[in-house]
């Protein structure tokens, strides 16, 4: 198992370019299974989740081509006979694997789809996918372990109005997907807003389908017979380009991003810039965030409570933990989504940080001299978190388990190291 080794205290400076967005590509990626038609995909990530979907969608007898020449590019092409089995294996290690459920239904008019199982930030169950689509006439049963979804006496899906009594991205976008070829109209209530959904939105009209308000709380969807293929391109990974602004702003230094969305991350940058940090929107996907220091001012502690987007991403809270740890002050960090998202905290703890956790709360008291220890990494935000962490602790820390960070960043370590992190992978 591969870990990190890093020598903490240097000032991070230089520009980094940030990657396509994992949790954009991996429906996109599903998306492709609703016709048989070639889907061409640009700027997706070469990081682990992708990898496990690519071969589940290989399972399910797609093509998946990555271009040997821009190996963001990938095409995929669900052509025939589409294997509609998602199996354990492959689900057990990537939640988003339940993605394909709504396609293949969609297509196929049946699906067997592994339960996704707990993980460590909580249970994650999928009750609300499965009660949408019952909604759009599936079938669907639990058994063994595996979701199994078929139409009765039907060959497509039929629209209806689908309210979630409880905001799930994946789960809107599963609807979505399933909506695009359903007989009828859809309405999606309380549907996620997060950019994810909007870009599968846009990949779906670009593939024949009709989709309108994404981005807003009510989505409609005016079903099609069929989907063509369609050319495009991921959007910018947002929590990549968070966890690389708390990178400057944790080590005192000043950082460039480009291929960024600056509106994707204004929760975030909000926050930072209350906390003394300066994030500039330089045009043109460039996005500056430079740390106090310079004239003796130093990170002054903010409260944070994650919510939905456009709130303050649950998948930001770690890293913004690790700069709190860093700020004059006390932060109280509120999770709301998740209900144990806290297991980076402990780590952060035995480096020397001061958090006290009690349920949803971790109240961080800073700035704490953070020294370098042996961490365990427990998933993948958590595992961004402690990397930031030792980037200005003082000495040698080694993170245990970076298979959880590859799992969603594309190379991190190099990133970082361009400019100027000391930062190894022991294999
Ligand atoms: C997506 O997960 C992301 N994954 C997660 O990214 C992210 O943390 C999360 O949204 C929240 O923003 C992908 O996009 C692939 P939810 P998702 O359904 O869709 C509860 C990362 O690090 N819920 O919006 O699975 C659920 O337990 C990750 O990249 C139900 O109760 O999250 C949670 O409390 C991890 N029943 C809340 O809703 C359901 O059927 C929101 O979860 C579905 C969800």
């Amino acid at each position: 198992m591969d870990k990190f080794r890093i020598e903490g205290g240097k000032r991070l400076e230089g520009e980094v370019r940030v990657s396509g967005a994992k949790n954009a590509a991996l429906p996109a990626m599903s998306a492709s299974l609703l016709t048989a038609d070639e889907v061409k995909l640009a700027n997706v990530p070469h990081v682990r989740d992708i990898v496990t979907m690519a071969k589940l969608l290989a399972h399910m007898n797609a093509q998946v081509q990555v271009s040997p020449f821009a190996p963001n590019d990938v095409g995929l092409h669900a052509a025939d006979e589409v294997r509609p089995e998602a199996p354990y294996d492959l689900v057990k290690t990537m939640r988003a694997g339940v993605l394909v459920l709504g396609p293949l239904l969609a297509r196929c008019g049946y699906a067997r789809v592994s339960l996704p199982g707990g993980c460590a930030i909580g249970a994650r169950p999928v009750d609300l996918h499965i009660k949408a689509l019952r909604r759009l006439g599936a079938e669907i049963s639990v058994e063994h372990g595996y979701i199994e979804a078929r139409l009765r006496r039907r060959r497509r899906l039929r629209g209806a109005p689908v309210k979630f009594e409880k905001i799930t991205v994946t789960g809107t976008e599963n609807v979505m997907m399933a909506a695009a070829l359903a007989e009828g109209d859809t309405e999606i209530f309380n549907a996620a807003r997060e950019p994810e959904v909007t870009d599968l939105a846009n990949l779906l009209n670009a593939m024949g389908a009709t989709v309108m308000g994404a981005g807003t709380s009510a989505i409609h969807i005016h079903g099609v017979e069929k989907l063509h293929g369609a050319t495009h391109r991921i959007i910018p990974d947002r929590i990549e380009a968070g966890t690389l602004l708390c990178a400057g702003a944790i080590t005192g230094g000043e950082l460039l991003l480009t291929h960024a969305e600056p509106n994707h991350v204004t929760a975030l940058a909000d926050k930072l810039q209350e906390c003394g940090v300066e994030v500039r929107d330089e045009g043109a996907g460039r996005l500056r965030v430079k740390a106090p220091g310079a004239s003796g001012q130093q990170l002054v502690a903010a409260d944070m409570t994650t919510e939905e987007f456009p709130g303050f991403p649950t998948d930001m809270q770690a890293q913004f933990m690790a700069v709190m740890t860093q700020a004059a002050g006390t932060s109280v960090i509120s999770e709301t989504i998740f209900e144990n998202r806290f297991l980076h905290a402990q780590e952060m703890v035995r480096m020397g940080a001061e958090i006290e956790v009690s349920g949803r709360k971790a109240v961080v008291t800073g700035p704490a001299k953070l020294t370098g220890a042996n961490v365990q990494a427990s998933d993948l935000r958590a595992s961004a978190g402690l990397v930031l962490a030792a980037l200005v602790a003082q000495g040698e820390t080694v993170i245990d388990r970076v298979y959880h960070l590859d799992r969603g960043y594309e190379h991190l370590e190099e990133k970082l190291q361009a400019v100027g992190a000391k930062i190894e992978r022991v294999k």
